[in-house]
């Protein structure tokens, strides 16, 4: 059995887990967040790359990960190149879908959802001047709607007005809007009803589910079995985790367990 590290500050690299879940239930999945460096949106470079090196390879050597997935478009832009010299293990990125977004505007006007580092990442820059030179792209950097989602998941209802507020600036302007996100998914029947006119929303979670299904194979089809658990770790000593908890059992995770961990 094959056993799979999946890596976010928060809870938006489940919306990543739930697409690959979905396709592969058979193997182990290990889902960590930092929440005690959260929001990774508003972390300078260096730090994010410091502490997203330290947790995944603890975590790595703690439980003979075979892959992991850094579920976290904040990090992904900045700590691929360095986690793959570091580890013999592959590495799955995710970056906004800049690309199947483009394509599909009749309008040629598209909005980049993003938290406020990613819609300014050289990256970023480079995924739309290559795969949306012909498209407006409009991009919101929010750190707010990944709350949002945090909130979800610990049960509270996402506010509309809220959401509408903050995606004002585009109505009547795109067609398509990328969720360059990991949280954003997690909402996006929220994001559909604020926004109210008739969009594609795109995101990256099926593209990655069928990136792992491509490295590990084939044959982790089936049910995972019954005595195989999956665990939840976290970086802050947080003790209020009874109703995430709730959303984790839903998902088929364990409940948080704090990594403790001493390197920060
Ligand atoms: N889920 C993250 C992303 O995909 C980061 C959110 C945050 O911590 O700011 O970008």
């Amino acid at each position: 059995m094959k056993r799979v590290l999946i890596f976010d500050s928060g809870v938006g690299g489940l919306s990543v887990y739930q697409e690959i879940y979905t396709q592969l239930p058979s193997l182990q999945y290990i889902y960590a967040f930092d929440d005690a460096g959260f929001p990774y949106g508003e972390l300078p470079e260096t730090v994010l790359i410091k502490r997203t090196r330290h947790i995944v390879s603890l975590l790595v050597e703690r439980h003979h990960i075979d892959l992991v997935v850094i579920a976290c478009n904040t990090a992904s832009t900045v700590v691929l190149p360095t986690l793959r010299a570091e580890l013999t293990i592959p590495v799955v990125g995710v970056v906004p879908a800049i690309k199947p977004a483009a394509l599909m505007s009749k309008q040629k006007a598209v909005g980049l959802l993003a938290t406020p580092a990613t819609v300014e990442r050289e990256y970023t820059h480079q995924l739309i001047a290559q795969f949306a030179s012909d498209c407006d792209v409009y991009r919101i950097g929010s750190t707010r709607l990944v709350e949002m989602a945090e909130e979800k998941l610990r049960g509270k209802s996402v506010s509309l007005d809220e959401l509408a507020g903050i995606l004002t600036p585009w109505q009547g302007k795109v067609d398509s809007i990328v969720l360059g996100c990991t949280h954003f998914p997690l909402i996006k029947a929220e994001i559909a009803q604020a926004f109210g006119t008739p969009v594609n929303i795109v995101d990256s979670g099926l593209a990655i589910a069928n990136r792992v299904k491509s490295l590990l194979g084939e044959l982790e089809a089936g049910e995972q079995s019954a005595l195989v658990s999956n665990y939840t770790y976290n970086s802050a000593a947080d003790p209020h985790t009874a109703a995430l908890n709730l959303s984790l059992k839903s998902l088929n995770l364990g409940a948080v367990q704090s990594l403790n961990y001493p390197g920060f």
